[in-house]
């Protein structure tokens, strides 16, 4: 079990200092998937950092099996780095060694003997389905075979925690699902716990049991990703759940929203919609609709936009906060923090991919 109590991290610079971390807390659970989502310079890399103590914590704890690494030695720590290893975006391969010599790194370092360490390459090379590759140079690999030599290399020590820093980034949609399939059968099979920061939804969605949303340094919502998907609670989680809204919504000055989440796959929008209309004579036109598949349930999110008059607000609201499976606030998509249209290559940009 990985606990983080607490953690900050503080960066002195010339400038002034950066408070990368702000009291994070959280739990990962023997054999999970757990994903950090959040957008660039929120801190992400430096969490992942902070828990192989690549990174010194400025203050709090990073207790792995009860054990607190803030307060091992380095030597210690040289030791808990085989339990606990890293693969990164830039796949951080030796591009004059071959396959085979960069998976056997670590055994080397672990002092493992030469027929030992061979088998266990053997063993690796297949596990990640790079067989044939052995004697191949990274140079003459692709991009998701690279990223499996260095799986195969991260596993070499036989860890029980799997640290990956936007390990998909670099790769096409289509090899980013092989490659995710493949961690997720590393952590079936030899019961790896995996940690997975991302800046991709989608990568949270088909992968992660639960998620973290880490927001200027602070982790704004975490739970069960399946619960987050229902019923974002934060800017944060909104924005990456419903990438689109930002750019959609635009109400008038005379006009009211309410945000209507619908969180059970039974509740579909349009009835209800229409009942509102024919039961409270209140006729709202959607401004924002989106529904998505998360678990094989299906989610969605509508934005209406209603007159500006408390009465029909309050009528509009009380009529559908009583539908089953749906949770209702108003004015929240009005007021935006930041109207800057997402970019491409930016969090959340590939939510439905
Ligand atoms: N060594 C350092 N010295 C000073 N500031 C740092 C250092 N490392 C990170 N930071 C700052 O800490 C903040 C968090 O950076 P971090 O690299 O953890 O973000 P990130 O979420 O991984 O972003 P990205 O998605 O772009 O990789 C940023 O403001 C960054 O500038
Ligand atoms: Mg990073």
């Amino acid at each position: 079990m990985i606990e983080i109590k607490n953690l900050n991290k503080t960066f002195k610079t010339e400038v002034g200092t950066v408070e990368a971390l702000k009291n994070i807390n959280f739990t990962v659970e023997d054999g999970e998937i757990y994903g950090i989502i959040g957008m660039s310079g929120a801190g992400k890399s430096t969490l992942v950092r902070c828990i192989n103590m690549i990174e010194k914590p400025t203050s709090g704890e990073v207790r792995i099996d009860d054990v607190d690494l803030t307060k091992l030695q380095d030597w210690q720590l040289r030791n808990i780095r085989r339990d606990v290893t890293m693969i990164f975006q830039s796949f951080n391969l030796l591009m004059q060694k071959n396959v085979r010599d960069n998976i056997e790194l670590p055994l080397k370092f672990a002092g493992v003997n030469k027929k030992k360490s061979r088998k266990t390459v053997n063993e690796l090379l297949e596990l990640v389905g790079l067989g044939d590759k052995a004697s191949a140079y990274p140079a003459q690999l692709s991009g998701g075979q690279r990223q499996r030599v260095a799986i195969a290399r991260a596993l070499a020590t036989n860890p029980k925690v799997l640290l990956c820093d936007e390990a998909t980034s670099a790769l096409d949609p289509k090899t980013t699902g092989q490659i995710l399939e493949l961690i997720r059968d590393i952590n079936k099979k030899l019961g790896i716990t995996v940690v997975i920061i991302t800046h991709q939804m989608s990568v949270v969605q088909s992968i992660c049991d639960k998620v973290a949303i880490i927001d200027h340094g602070e982790i704004v919502e975490r739970g069960k990703v399946s619960e987050i998907f229902a019923n974002p609670k934060s800017e944060a989680a909104k924005r990456l759940v419903f990438p689109e809204r930002q750019e959609a919504i635009v109400a008038s000055e005379s006009s009211e929203t309410i945000e209507v989440l619908f969180n059970e796959s039974e509740t579909t929008h349009a009835p209800l919609i229409t009942s509102l209309a024919q039961d409270k004579g209140i006729c709202a036109s959607i401004i924002y609709a989106s529904t998505k598949s998360v678990e094989g349930k299906a989610f969605g999110r509508i934005v209406l936009e209603v007159p500006n008059d408390p009465k029909i607000v309050d009528d509009a609201v009380k009529y559908l906060s009583a539908a089953h499976g749906v949770t209702v606030t108003v004015g929240s998509s009005k007021y935006r923090d930041d109207k800057k249209p997402i970019e491409n290559n930016d969090i959340g940009g590939d939510a439905n991919v």
